[in-house]
């Protein structure tokens, strides 16, 4: 007997009335994803303090997000830095670059976040060689095909310790057909292939339900 998606709805409103409050900064970033080009794609409350403390938890204080959108994420990423921390996102919409950076800044994080414009692989590509200093925690939510290019920039730009997230790896629960024409189902399989002949990598993957209906994250931290 499984539960109706709308009493998953009802349990995320009352874990968020009751443990992750937003403040009006949080609101209007995920409100003002109807004004990007992937309306209602940013993570659901609870998983956005799920991010934070993850990389709280790995005591990274420079994050690089793949998939800024509204800045709904981002926002909880810098906010879970700190002061001091750093956090680059790449974003390929300069509409959706926009309306996150008045996110950052209503927020009052604007001064420690950069929002690159433009395909993420070529941005991780040029972080790579500017020597750029590596990251302590990586989340991957932009197009899912690239996951495995995005995984491979992330092992480049960080060090053994970092926590690398990968977002929306269920499908609907295609991701058990290793046919499926869908190039975001394959994106996500052929990360985990990669992920799990990695001697670096320790990973599991976590399925969810809630607001955002059914989903699941990868979790991968980098022991070498
Ligand atoms: C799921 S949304 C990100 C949601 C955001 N992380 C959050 O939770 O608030 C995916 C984002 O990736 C961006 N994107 C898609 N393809 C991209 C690419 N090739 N390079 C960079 N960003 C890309 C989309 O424009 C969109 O803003």
């Amino acid at each position: 007997m499984y539960a109706s998606a709308e009493a998953w709805r009802e349990v995320d409103a009352y874990f968020v009335d009751t443990l992750v409050p937003e403040d009006g900064a949080l609101v209007s970033a995920r409100r003002s994803g109807a004004r990007t080009t992937m309306p209602q794609a940013e993570v659901a409350p609870n998983q956005g303090k799920l991010l934070a403390l993850l990389c709280q938890i790995a005591g990274a204080d420079r994050v690089l997000e793949f998939g800024t959108l509204a800045g709904y994420s981002t926002v909880w990423l810098a906010r879970a830095v700190g002061a001091k921390g750093h956090v680059t996102s790449l974003e390929l919409e300069e509409g959706n670059a926009a309306v996150a950076r008045e996110n950052l800044e209503r927020a009052g994080v604007a001064d420690r976040v950069d929002v690159i414009v433009g395909p993420a692989a070529e941005s991780a590509r040029r972080l790579v060689e500017d020597g750029t200093q590596p990251y302590g925690f990586v989340f991957i939510d932009a197009d899912k095909p690239s996951n495995p290019e995005y995984l491979r920039a992330a092992l480049a730009l960080t060090r053994p310790g970092g926590v690398i997230v990968i977002d929306n790896v269920v499908r609907d629960g295609a991701v058990t057909d290793a046919s499926s024409p869908d190039g975001r189902v394959q994106g996500v399989r052929t990360v985990l292939a990669d992920i799990s002949r990695d001697e670096r990598l320790e990973a599991t993957a976590i399925q969810t339900v809630g607001s955002k209906g059914w989903d699941g994250f990868t979790i991968i931290r980098r022991t070498g």
